[in-house]
């Protein structure tokens, strides 16, 4: 069943010249009919230098539409409209106005896991894979930063300025779900393996950690390191990428209960349909795409320059 709809999702994908970009938190089965695998940054990229007329996004609403404010002539679908990253919702723009008016003269940075809505209302956007970088490329000595608290809490360990978090708490319901107590299990039951820990996780759970990073530095990470087992904090998703990618390693989950629902919506089905159908489009008011684009931009500029300096 799953080979046919394979071989109906190449074939579509050949005669419409479309792309399927997904997350490492997607269904195995998603995962392995991907033309770009990757976490929010690379996704970011690959969709910024694109030339498919048609982008099937296997991610949650942010990310599509992050693809379909850098593509604004192309088609992008959402193979699950209801997917849709809880904390991405945290951030009202009103709050971010708001923010400013007290802060003046202070920086917005927002994690690329807000609407486009927010996007609008920022100086330039960040992923989980180069916040410190953004925050010090900056000449403001504030920064105002949101939605999640503990990427606050990780770029302010990496920088001089003043990181203010926006909202008070934001966070994700899934990283959240990390306690200090059972990684610290796991490191006296495994004190050989490296701990890899997504910045979304508790300060407490990022201080035990060998790496904190975004999903594909930590997969980078298992296959540059000497090491020959990894605890991984982060969804469950990315550990069924490194167990497929990586056999002779070992790869413990910190949690296997660690699930982002939303990212689990698209099955190889809705995909196919999405391809097929072409419905579900993903599509951001060019008044407002036009100001969040800037700030997307911005951050592919500096991590183009952060890549090369
Ligand atoms: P990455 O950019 O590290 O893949 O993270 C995305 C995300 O939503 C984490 O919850
Ligand atoms: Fe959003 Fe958390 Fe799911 Fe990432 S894991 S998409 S931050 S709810």
């Amino acid at each position: 069943m799953n080979s046919d709809l394979k071989l109906r999702i190449a074939e579509l994908k050949e005669r419409k010249n479309a792309i399927i970009l997904a997350h490492n938190y997607q269904l195995s089965e998603v995962q392995l009919v991907a033309d770009i695998l990757g976490d929010s940054l690379e996704l970011a990229m690959a969709s910024a230098k694109t030339d498919a007329d048609l982008i099937v996004f296997a991610g949650v609403d942010f990310m599509a539409e992050t693809a379909a404010i850098l593509n604004p002539d192309k088609k992008v679908v959402i193979p699950d409209p209801g997917a849709r990253c809880p904390m991405a919702a945290q951030l009202p723009p009103d709050v971010i106005r708001e923010a400013r008016k007290k802060h003046e003269g202070a920086a917005v940075v927002l994690y690329v896991n807000t609407l486009a809505e927010a996007k609008a209302e920022s100086d330039v956007i960040c992923t989980s894979a180069n916040s410190p970088q953004i925050v010090n490329a900056l000449e403001e000595d504030t920064v105002l930063f949101g939605p999640d608290k503990n990427l606050a809490w990780f770029a302010q360990r990496r920088s001089d300025k003043k990181i203010i978090p926006i909202p008070e708490n934001g966070y994700c319901y899934v990283h959240k779900m990390f306690t200090a107590a059972d990684i610290a299990l796991l490191k006296e039951r495994y004190p050989d393996a490296e701990v890899l820990v997504h910045p979304e996780c508790d300060p407490e759970v990022q201080q035990l950690a060998t790496h904190v990073c975004s999903t594909s530095q930590m997969l980078l990470r298992t296959k540059a390191s000497p090491a020959k087992r990894f605890i991984i904090a982060t969804e469950i998703g990315l550990v069924e990428r490194m167990r497929r990618e990586n056999p002779s390693r070992e790869f413990i989950p910190a949690l296997n209960t660690a699930v982002c629902r939303e990212m689990k919506r698209h099955t190889l089905e809705k995909v196919y349909r999405a391809l097929k159908d072409e419905e579900h489009v993903v599509k951001v008011p060019e008044p407002i795409a036009e100001r969040a684009r800037a700030s997307i931009k911005r951050m592919l500029e500096l991590t183009g320059k952060a890549v090369q300096d």
